[in-house]
């Protein structure tokens, strides 16, 4: 595995295997690697000729009041990992590659971005957006692949690519979950043994939402039941929302963590 700081680093690198017909493939990413990230490299390995995992904090996705300061950075732990699911190109861009000095052009996503996670987060679609479409002009993957655990963000970038045709295929990956059932995140780091356990009450509020659905009753009253039993653990919002398909969404705050997951209901 090779890595690489600049684009012209990777333009350099990607131009024989494009030109070969090498069917390439981009894991964009924040680093602090999990299994759910590991799951994307996966899929990318078991498709593409060649797998390109960006790694970039980017902090125009981030608000004021956010984690940005304190979100997991280990670009040698991360490297190691990726290397052994055999990811051939490592893009680890500085703050001013992406965003050097004047840079003032930005993607505005419409109205799927002011709903759910773009209203507890405002500007964090505009960030999403702007890198992802920087990554794909950067990289021009032939496919491109995304975790269904952010399914709004996976919406976003649908429509991005479609309102914008750009030439990339998105795929989703399903989520991955820890044995207690909680979706990984990085976040999740941040979370206190007392405060882990309340939010196991997150995918069982789905699941008992999605059990609640198949027996034709209220999605939305079962899991807010099961996560108003919970006091621990306060709801931000728990939806129907149509991300590739009808998908119950919830956000939760549990001390100074805020945690988002979801279940396809289809
Ligand atoms: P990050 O949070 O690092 O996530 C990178 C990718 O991993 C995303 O597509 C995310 O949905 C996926 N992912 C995270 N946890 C997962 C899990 N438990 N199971 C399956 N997939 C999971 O999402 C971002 O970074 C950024 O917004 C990014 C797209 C890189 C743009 O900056």
């Amino acid at each position: 595995m090779r890595t690489v700081h600049t684009v012209g680093e990777v333009r350099g690198a990607l131009h024989e295997p494009r030109l070969g017909g090498q069917r390439i493939g981009l894991v964009p990413t924040m680093g602090a690697f999990h299994e759910g990230h590991l799951a994307l490299m996966r899929a990318a390995r078991e498709t593409c000729d060649m797998v390109v995992v960006s790694l970039f904090v980017n902090r125009a996705q981030f608000g004021q009041a956010d984690d940005l300061a304190r979100y997991p950075r280990d670009e040698a732990r991360d490297a190691a990992t990726a290397r052994e699911a055999g990811v051939d190109m490592l893009f680890a861009p500085a703050e001013a590659e992406i965003y050097p000095p004047g840079f003032d052009t930005w993607v505005e996503p419409g109205a799927l971005a002011q709903t759910l996670e773009g209203v507890a987060r405002p500007g964090h679609f505009r960030g999403v957006a702007t890198v992802c479409t920087k990554l794909f002009s950067i990289v021009q993957p032939r496919v491109a692949f995304f975790g269904r655990k952010d399914a709004q963000q996976v919406a976003v970038v649908r429509q991005l690519v479609r309102d914008l045709n750009l030439p990339v295929e998105i795929v989703t990956v399903p989520t991955v979950r820890g044995p207690d059932g909680l979706a990984l995140s990085s976040r999740n780091a941040f979370l206190s043994p007392e405060e882990r356990g309340s939010a196991r009450a997150l995918p069982k509020a789905l699941e008992a939402g999605g059990k609640a659905h198949r027996a034709g009753r209220d999605a939305v009253a079962a899991t807010r039941a099961v996560l108003e039993a919970t006091p621990e653990l306060s709801i931000d919002y728990v939806e129907i929302a149509d991300f590739d398909g009808p998908t119950l969404v919830a956000a939760v705050r549990i001390g100074s963590v805020r945690l988002i997951d979801n279940l396809p209901l289809a």
